[in-house]
């Protein structure tokens, strides 16, 4: 029990270990997401829902949506943006690699009578011949890759970007981490349930790695039967460090936000959403 203690309180090496398809794809959590990628009011998997109408809206104008183009929405989840979007009548495909989700986004289109292609993958291994005018990646994913999956990513985005293309995409930043407090907390089914419908014991531990601007939220559920970890990390930035890393990836920020609904860029925001174009 002490060593289990141990472990369970152990602080791994930054970015060292990747468990977002348990988060995204076990079965029972799935299910749990899409409850509340698909509550209006619960910022937790998506925003707000009218924040969503508000961005949509935005994102379609800014970037002059309609026939003729062509989007790629990177963990697109149930495709709140990407119908959105493709109602424009711009060519849509939505990636992610949660198949609960999915079925939802295909639903929602399929009513809608809305063309949309979604391929069920994890995103770092996304290969197509098509080029896309924008490319979008929506709510800080980009910040729970580690600096090496970042670069893959960065090369994925080039390689299917147009000429003129445009990624969007946002992040957190340093007044996020200053936020950031170190805990160690444990409670019975832990946020009412969300891991398992059996009883467990949740475990969370907040690491922060100040030399890195990262900070890892530690998950570890113990059931009767069966016990997982799950690290959600983020990475920070600011605006300086966030141009420098597209930068050696042959990117540039053209354009910088407070938010992806085109809110005017706060140097005091949790968040900042980026134009990148090549270079
Ligand atoms: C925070 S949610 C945001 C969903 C959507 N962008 C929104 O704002 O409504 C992150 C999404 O990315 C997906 N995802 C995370 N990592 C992924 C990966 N490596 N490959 C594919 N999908 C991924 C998850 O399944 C989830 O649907």
């Amino acid at each position: 029990m002490f060593e289990e203690l141990i472990d369970i309180n152990k602080r791994p090496a930054c970015f060292s270990i990747y468990t977002a398809e348990e988060l995204w794809t076990e079965p029972y959590t799935a299910k749990q997401m899409l409850r509340y990628h698909l509550n209006k009011e619960l910022p937790m998997a998506s925003r707000k829902h009218t924040f969503i109408d508000q961005s949509a809206n935005w994102i379609a104008e800014h970037f002059n949506l309609g026939s003729g183009k062509k989007v790629a929405d990177f963990g697109c989840g149930p495709g709140l943006y990407a119908l959105r979007l493709a109602r424009t009548g711009a060519n849509v495909t939505g990636v992610d690699f949660s198949a609960n989700s999915l079925a939802y986004a295909r639903e929602t289109a399929k009513q809608e009578g809305v063309e949309i292609e979604y391929q069920q993958m994890n995103y770092l291994n996304f290969s197509s011949k098509d080029r896309y005018d924008l490319i979008v990646m929506i709510m800080c994913d980009y910040c729970v890759l580690s600096p090496s999956q970042r670069a893959l990513l960065l090369s994925i985005f080039k390689k299917h970007l147009s000429p003129q293309g445009r990624v969007m995409l946002d992040v957190n930043t340093m007044n996020a981490y200053k936020e950031r407090e170190e805990v160690s907390t444990y409670e019975r089914r832990q946020l009412n349930g969300f891991w398992s419908p059996d009883d467990y014991f949740g475990f969370v531990n907040t690491f922060k790695y100040d030399d890195k601007k990262v900070v890892l939220d530690k998950y570890t559920i113990i059931e009767e039967h069966r016990a997982r970890v799950v690290y959600n990390w983020f990475q920070h930035f600011d605006l300086a460090s966030l141009s420098s890393e597209v930068e050696s990836n042959g990117f540039v920020i053209e354009e910088t936000y407070s938010d992806v609904a085109g809110g005017a860029y706060r140097s005091d925001s949790n968040e900042m959403a980026v134009v990148l174009r090549l270079m």
